[in-house]
Protein backbone atom coordinates (compact mmCIF):
# COMPACT_ATOMS: atom_id res chain seq x y z
CA UNK A 1 0.00 0.00 0.00
CA UNK A 2 1.33 3.05 -1.02
CA UNK A 3 -0.07 5.22 2.15
CA UNK A 4 2.28 8.33 0.79
CA UNK A 5 -0.05 8.97 -1.74
CA UNK A 6 -2.48 10.57 0.98
CA UNK A 7 -1.30 13.94 1.45
CA UNK A 8 -1.96 15.57 4.69
CA UNK A 9 -5.18 18.28 2.75
CA UNK A 10 -7.10 14.76 1.38
CA UNK A 11 -6.42 12.85 5.34
CA UNK A 12 -9.34 14.48 6.49
CA UNK A 13 -11.42 12.87 3.75
CA UNK A 14 -10.34 9.15 3.97
CA UNK A 15 -10.72 9.32 7.58
CA UNK A 16 -14.27 9.64 7.34
CA UNK A 17 -14.62 7.58 4.66
CA UNK A 18 -12.77 4.56 5.67
CA UNK A 19 -15.03 1.56 7.34
CA UNK A 20 -14.35 1.16 10.92
CA UNK A 21 -15.62 -0.42 13.89
CA UNK A 22 -16.67 1.32 17.21
CA UNK A 23 -16.56 -0.86 20.47
CA UNK A 24 -16.65 1.53 23.43
CA UNK A 25 -19.88 3.64 23.21
CA UNK A 26 -22.25 3.87 26.23
CA UNK A 27 -25.96 4.02 24.26
CA UNK A 28 -27.00 6.04 27.04
CA UNK A 29 -24.28 8.34 26.41
CA UNK A 30 -25.42 8.60 22.88
CA UNK A 31 -28.72 10.47 24.27
CA UNK A 32 -28.61 14.19 23.04
CA UNK A 33 -30.30 17.06 25.00
CA UNK A 34 -33.26 17.46 21.92
CA UNK A 35 -33.60 13.97 22.50
CA UNK A 36 -33.87 14.09 26.28
CA UNK A 37 -36.12 17.02 26.37
CA UNK A 38 -38.42 14.82 23.74
CA UNK A 39 -38.57 11.57 25.76
CA UNK A 40 -39.06 13.88 29.10
CA UNK A 41 -42.08 15.57 27.19
CA UNK A 42 -43.23 11.91 26.08
CA UNK A 43 -42.75 10.41 29.56
CA UNK A 44 -44.22 13.31 31.67
CA UNK A 45 -40.81 13.32 33.79
CA UNK A 46 -39.49 16.72 35.08
CA UNK A 47 -35.97 17.97 34.29
CA UNK A 48 -33.62 20.02 36.38
CA UNK A 49 -32.88 21.98 33.61
CA UNK A 50 -35.06 24.70 31.55
CA UNK A 51 -34.18 24.29 27.78
CA UNK A 52 -31.94 22.11 25.71
CA UNK A 53 -29.53 25.00 25.59
CA UNK A 54 -28.97 25.14 29.53
CA UNK A 55 -28.73 21.37 29.51
CA UNK A 56 -25.84 21.57 27.16
CA UNK A 57 -24.30 24.81 29.40
CA UNK A 58 -23.84 22.04 32.27
CA UNK A 59 -21.90 19.76 30.22
CA UNK A 60 -18.57 21.68 31.78
CA UNK A 61 -16.59 18.76 33.15
CA UNK A 62 -14.11 18.62 35.71
CA UNK A 63 -13.62 14.47 36.08
CA UNK A 64 -15.30 11.21 34.96
CA UNK A 65 -17.62 11.69 38.29
CA UNK A 66 -19.03 15.31 37.10
CA UNK A 67 -20.00 13.70 34.23
CA UNK A 68 -21.83 10.63 35.68
CA UNK A 69 -23.75 12.85 37.71
CA UNK A 70 -25.13 14.40 34.50
CA UNK A 71 -25.08 10.96 32.70
CA UNK A 72 -27.38 9.04 35.10
CA UNK A 73 -29.76 11.91 35.28
CA UNK A 74 -30.21 12.68 31.78
CA UNK A 75 -31.16 8.46 31.50
CA UNK A 76 -33.82 9.02 33.72
CA UNK A 77 -36.01 10.02 31.10
CA UNK A 78 -35.69 6.37 29.89
CA UNK A 79 -38.95 4.26 30.47
CA UNK A 80 -40.22 2.63 27.33
CA UNK A 81 -39.19 -0.06 25.35
CA UNK A 82 -40.10 2.75 22.38
CA UNK A 83 -37.38 5.11 24.34
CA UNK A 84 -34.85 2.66 24.36
CA UNK A 85 -35.21 2.04 20.29
CA UNK A 86 -35.35 5.74 19.46
CA UNK A 87 -32.16 6.40 21.36
CA UNK A 88 -30.26 3.39 19.80
CA UNK A 89 -31.66 4.18 16.14
CA UNK A 90 -30.10 7.54 16.72
CA UNK A 91 -26.88 6.65 17.21
CA UNK A 92 -26.91 3.79 14.26
CA UNK A 93 -27.98 7.07 12.11
CA UNK A 94 -25.16 9.10 13.35
CA UNK A 95 -22.89 5.78 12.83
CA UNK A 96 -23.86 5.25 9.24
CA UNK A 97 -23.07 8.72 8.20
CA UNK A 98 -19.43 8.21 9.84
CA UNK A 99 -19.42 4.52 8.21
CA UNK A 100 -19.20 2.53 11.09
CA UNK A 101 -19.97 -0.83 9.92
CA UNK A 102 -19.83 -2.47 13.34
CA UNK A 103 -20.47 -1.49 17.11
CA UNK A 104 -20.20 -3.23 20.30
CA UNK A 105 -22.61 -1.21 22.22
CA UNK A 106 -22.24 -0.89 26.36
CA UNK A 107 -25.88 -0.29 28.12
CA UNK A 108 -25.98 0.45 31.93
CA UNK A 109 -29.18 -1.72 32.85
CA UNK A 110 -28.59 -0.51 36.83
CA UNK A 111 -29.47 3.10 36.00
CA UNK A 112 -32.65 1.92 34.69
CA UNK A 113 -33.38 -0.79 36.90
CA UNK A 114 -33.09 1.66 40.08
CA UNK A 115 -35.83 3.54 38.46
CA UNK A 116 -38.61 0.51 38.11
CA UNK A 117 -37.43 0.26 34.49
CA UNK A 118 -37.75 -3.28 33.87
CA UNK A 119 -34.89 -5.13 32.26
CA UNK A 120 -37.16 -6.51 29.32
CA UNK A 121 -37.93 -3.00 28.58
CA UNK A 122 -34.24 -1.80 28.33
CA UNK A 123 -33.03 -4.85 26.37
CA UNK A 124 -36.29 -5.25 24.05
CA UNK A 125 -35.77 -1.76 23.11
CA UNK A 126 -32.45 -1.48 22.35
CA UNK A 127 -32.20 -4.53 20.67
CA UNK A 128 -35.00 -4.18 17.73
CA UNK A 129 -33.01 -0.94 16.60
CA UNK A 130 -30.03 -3.68 16.39
CA UNK A 131 -31.90 -5.86 13.97
CA UNK A 132 -33.26 -2.83 12.15
CA UNK A 133 -29.93 -1.37 11.81
CA UNK A 134 -28.54 -4.74 10.28
CA UNK A 135 -32.03 -4.46 8.13
CA UNK A 136 -32.13 -0.97 7.41
CA UNK A 137 -28.49 0.72 7.69
CA UNK A 138 -26.25 -2.75 7.27
CA UNK A 139 -24.79 -2.42 10.43
CA UNK A 140 -23.89 -5.22 12.08
CA UNK A 141 -23.86 -4.72 16.12
CA UNK A 142 -24.23 -6.53 19.66
CA UNK A 143 -24.73 -5.40 22.93
CA UNK A 144 -22.48 -5.31 25.79
CA UNK A 145 -24.24 -5.36 29.47
CA UNK A 146 -21.93 -3.26 31.86
CA UNK A 147 -22.08 -3.43 35.62
CA UNK A 148 -21.88 0.03 37.64
CA UNK A 149 -18.47 -0.57 39.82
CA UNK A 150 -19.73 2.04 42.02
CA UNK A 151 -22.44 -0.78 43.20
CA UNK A 152 -21.54 -3.96 45.05
CA UNK A 153 -21.15 -7.47 43.55
CA UNK A 154 -24.13 -8.68 45.20
CA UNK A 155 -26.17 -5.92 43.03
CA UNK A 156 -24.08 -6.69 39.59
CA UNK A 157 -24.94 -10.59 40.70
CA UNK A 158 -28.78 -9.21 40.45
CA UNK A 159 -28.73 -7.81 37.40
CA UNK A 160 -27.50 -10.70 35.66
CA UNK A 161 -29.71 -12.99 37.08
CA UNK A 162 -32.40 -10.04 36.09
CA UNK A 163 -30.22 -10.25 32.09
CA UNK A 164 -30.54 -14.23 31.74
CA UNK A 165 -33.73 -14.65 30.14
CA UNK A 166 -32.60 -12.37 27.43
CA UNK A 167 -29.03 -14.14 27.30
CA UNK A 168 -28.84 -14.50 23.51
CA UNK A 169 -29.56 -10.56 23.14
CA UNK A 170 -26.10 -9.68 24.88
CA UNK A 171 -22.89 -11.00 24.29
CA UNK A 172 -20.54 -10.23 27.29
CA UNK A 173 -20.10 -7.81 30.03
CA UNK A 174 -18.28 -5.09 30.74
CA UNK A 175 -17.62 -2.61 34.27
CA UNK A 176 -17.94 0.44 34.08
CA UNK A 177 -18.54 4.03 36.36
CA UNK A 178 -16.30 5.39 38.97
CA UNK A 179 -13.21 3.86 38.83
CA UNK A 180 -11.02 5.31 41.24
CA UNK A 181 -11.89 3.43 44.84
CA UNK A 182 -13.64 0.73 42.99
CA UNK A 183 -11.05 -2.02 41.83
CA UNK A 184 -11.67 -4.64 39.23
CA UNK A 185 -11.01 -7.39 42.14
CA UNK A 186 -14.35 -6.34 43.42
CA UNK A 187 -16.06 -7.85 40.66
CA UNK A 188 -14.09 -11.11 40.52
CA UNK A 189 -16.80 -13.88 40.98
CA UNK A 190 -19.30 -12.71 38.82
CA UNK A 191 -16.81 -12.06 35.86
CA UNK A 192 -15.78 -15.83 36.55
CA UNK A 193 -19.93 -16.68 36.40
CA UNK A 194 -19.81 -14.68 33.06
CA UNK A 195 -16.95 -16.76 31.47
CA UNK A 196 -18.38 -19.97 32.77
CA UNK A 197 -21.74 -18.60 30.30
CA UNK A 198 -19.45 -18.31 27.54
CA UNK A 199 -19.80 -14.70 27.77
CA UNK A 200 -17.41 -12.05 26.34
CA UNK A 201 -15.53 -9.77 29.03
CA UNK A 202 -14.49 -6.46 28.76
CA UNK A 203 -13.43 -3.92 31.41
CA UNK A 204 -12.78 0.48 31.83
CA UNK A 205 -9.11 0.04 33.09
CA UNK A 206 -7.11 2.97 33.93
CA UNK A 207 -8.83 5.77 32.45
CA UNK A 208 -8.67 7.86 35.79
CA UNK A 209 -7.32 4.88 37.67
CA UNK A 210 -3.65 3.47 38.06
CA UNK A 211 -2.02 0.85 35.72
CA UNK A 212 -2.62 -1.75 38.68
CA UNK A 213 -6.56 -1.62 37.76
CA UNK A 214 -5.37 -2.70 33.88
CA UNK A 215 -3.20 -5.72 35.47
CA UNK A 216 -5.91 -6.96 37.56
CA UNK A 217 -8.75 -6.54 34.73
CA UNK A 218 -6.66 -8.57 32.64
CA UNK A 219 -5.54 -10.93 35.53
CA UNK A 220 -8.23 -11.39 37.68
CA UNK A 221 -11.04 -10.58 35.65
CA UNK A 222 -9.73 -11.72 32.67
CA UNK A 223 -11.18 -9.14 30.30
CA UNK A 224 -10.73 -9.26 27.07
CA UNK A 225 -10.56 -5.75 25.98
CA UNK A 226 -9.27 -3.46 28.30
CA UNK A 227 -11.79 0.34 28.15
CA UNK A 228 -9.60 2.99 27.68
CA UNK A 229 -5.94 1.90 29.14
CA UNK A 230 -4.63 5.47 28.98
CA UNK A 231 -2.47 5.30 32.15
CA UNK A 232 -0.86 2.12 31.04
CA UNK A 233 1.72 4.55 29.94
CA UNK A 234 3.03 4.68 33.41
CA UNK A 235 4.30 0.86 33.57
CA UNK A 236 6.46 -0.22 31.22
CA UNK A 237 6.21 -3.83 31.95
CA UNK A 238 2.56 -3.45 31.57
CA UNK A 239 2.95 -1.56 28.07
CA UNK A 240 5.14 -4.80 27.21
CA UNK A 241 2.48 -7.10 28.39
CA UNK A 242 0.06 -5.27 26.03
CA UNK A 243 1.97 -5.05 22.83
CA UNK A 244 2.90 -8.71 23.11
CA UNK A 245 -0.31 -10.00 24.25
CA UNK A 246 -1.85 -7.42 21.85
CA UNK A 247 -4.66 -6.59 24.00
CA UNK A 248 -7.22 -4.67 22.26
CA UNK A 249 -7.69 -0.63 24.31
CA UNK A 250 -10.78 0.92 23.49
CA UNK A 251 -9.27 4.67 23.53
CA UNK A 252 -11.86 7.52 23.71
CA UNK A 253 -9.74 10.51 22.92
CA UNK A 254 -12.42 13.39 22.91
CA UNK A 255 -13.63 11.92 25.88
CA UNK A 256 -10.36 11.54 27.88
CA UNK A 257 -10.53 16.03 26.66
CA UNK A 258 -13.68 16.39 28.29
CA UNK A 259 -12.65 14.78 31.46
CA UNK A 260 -9.64 16.36 31.63
CA UNK A 261 -7.45 13.25 31.56
CA UNK A 262 -5.14 15.05 29.09
CA UNK A 263 -4.74 18.65 29.95
CA UNK A 264 -5.22 19.12 26.01
CA UNK A 265 -6.42 16.66 23.08
CA UNK A 266 -2.47 17.33 21.80
CA UNK A 267 -0.52 15.84 24.94
CA UNK A 268 -2.61 12.49 24.72
CA UNK A 269 -0.49 9.59 24.47
CA UNK A 270 -2.56 7.57 21.51
CA UNK A 271 0.50 7.89 19.29
CA UNK A 272 3.05 6.80 21.45
CA UNK A 273 0.72 3.99 22.06
CA UNK A 274 0.57 2.89 18.29
CA UNK A 275 3.95 3.44 18.05
CA UNK A 276 4.91 0.66 20.84
CA UNK A 277 2.47 -1.65 18.94
CA UNK A 278 -0.36 -1.47 21.10
CA UNK A 279 -3.62 -2.72 19.53
CA UNK A 280 -5.84 0.77 20.17
CA UNK A 281 -8.62 1.99 18.41
CA UNK A 282 -10.64 5.08 18.47
CA UNK A 283 -13.77 5.07 20.00
CA UNK A 284 -16.72 7.94 20.76
CA UNK A 285 -17.63 6.58 24.47
CA UNK A 286 -20.29 9.10 25.50
CA UNK A 287 -20.82 10.84 22.07
CA UNK A 288 -23.45 13.21 23.22
CA UNK A 289 -22.01 14.94 25.98
CA UNK A 290 -18.26 14.66 24.54
CA UNK A 291 -18.58 16.83 21.73
CA UNK A 292 -18.72 14.05 19.06
CA UNK A 293 -19.54 10.95 16.89
CA UNK A 294 -16.70 8.73 15.88
CA UNK A 295 -15.69 10.62 12.96
CA UNK A 296 -15.51 13.81 15.07
CA UNK A 297 -12.97 11.86 17.31
CA UNK A 298 -10.96 10.63 14.02
CA UNK A 299 -10.44 14.47 12.85
CA UNK A 300 -9.93 16.31 16.47
CA UNK A 301 -7.69 13.94 17.14
CA UNK A 302 -5.81 13.94 13.68
CA UNK A 303 -5.67 17.65 13.95
CA UNK A 304 -4.22 17.86 17.07
CA UNK A 305 -1.23 15.01 16.88
CA UNK A 306 1.29 14.02 14.28
CA UNK A 307 -0.27 10.95 12.93
CA UNK A 308 -0.87 10.25 9.25
CA UNK A 309 -2.38 7.96 6.47
CA UNK A 310 -0.54 4.61 8.54
CA UNK A 311 -2.02 5.18 11.76
CA UNK A 312 -4.95 5.79 9.89
CA UNK A 313 -4.72 2.18 8.42
CA UNK A 314 -3.86 0.63 11.73
CA UNK A 315 -6.41 2.06 13.66
CA UNK A 316 -9.24 1.18 11.19
CA UNK A 317 -7.30 -2.41 11.34
CA UNK A 318 -7.02 -2.99 15.18
CA UNK A 319 -11.06 -1.85 15.37
CA UNK A 320 -11.81 -4.86 13.55
CA UNK A 321 -9.35 -7.22 15.13
CA UNK A 322 -10.70 -6.25 18.44
CA UNK A 323 -14.28 -7.20 17.74
CA UNK A 324 -16.12 -10.10 18.72
CA UNK A 325 -16.96 -11.39 15.52
CA UNK A 326 -15.53 -14.08 12.66
CA UNK A 327 -12.18 -13.98 11.17
CA UNK A 328 -13.90 -14.68 8.35
CA UNK A 329 -16.06 -11.11 8.59
CA UNK A 330 -12.69 -9.40 9.85
CA UNK A 331 -11.43 -10.38 6.19
CA UNK A 332 -14.03 -8.91 4.24
CA UNK A 333 -13.63 -5.75 6.63
CA UNK A 334 -10.21 -5.49 5.82
CA UNK A 335 -10.92 -5.98 1.90
CA UNK A 336 -13.20 -3.32 2.39
CA UNK A 337 -10.88 -1.01 4.43
CA UNK A 338 -8.44 -1.97 1.25
CA UNK A 339 -10.45 -1.15 -1.38
CA UNK A 340 -11.10 2.47 0.54
CA UNK A 341 -7.55 3.51 0.49
CA UNK A 342 -6.94 1.97 -3.32
CA UNK A 343 -9.91 4.56 -4.06
CA UNK A 344 -7.25 7.53 -1.87
CA UNK A 345 -4.32 6.40 -4.35
CA UNK A 346 -2.95 3.88 -2.24
N1 LIG B 1 -20.04 5.36 31.80
C1 LIG B 1 -20.26 6.11 30.72
N2 LIG B 1 -19.12 6.67 30.30
C2 LIG B 1 -18.14 6.24 31.12
C3 LIG B 1 -16.75 6.45 31.20
N3 LIG B 1 -16.10 7.24 30.34
N4 LIG B 1 -16.07 5.87 32.22
C4 LIG B 1 -16.69 5.11 33.09
N5 LIG B 1 -18.01 4.87 33.06
C5 LIG B 1 -18.73 5.43 32.08
ZN1 LIG C 1 -16.67 4.26 28.61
Amino acid sequence: MNFDAITAARLPELLCAMPKAELHMHIEGSLEPELIFALAKRNKVRLRYESVEALRAAYAFTDLQSFLDIYYAGASVLQQPQDFYDMAWAYFQRAKADNVVHAEIFFDPQTHTARKVSMRTVITGLHRACVDAQSQLGISSSLILCFLRHLSEDEAFETFEEAFPFRDKFIGVGLDSSERGHPPEKFERVFKRAAQLGFKLVAHAGEEGPPAYIWSALDVLHAQRIDHGVQAVHDAALMSRLAQERVPLTVCPLSNQKLCVFPDLADHNLGHMLDQGLCVMLNSDDPAYFGGYLNENFLQTFAALPLNAVHAYQLACNSFEASFVSEAQKQVWRGQLDECFKQFGC
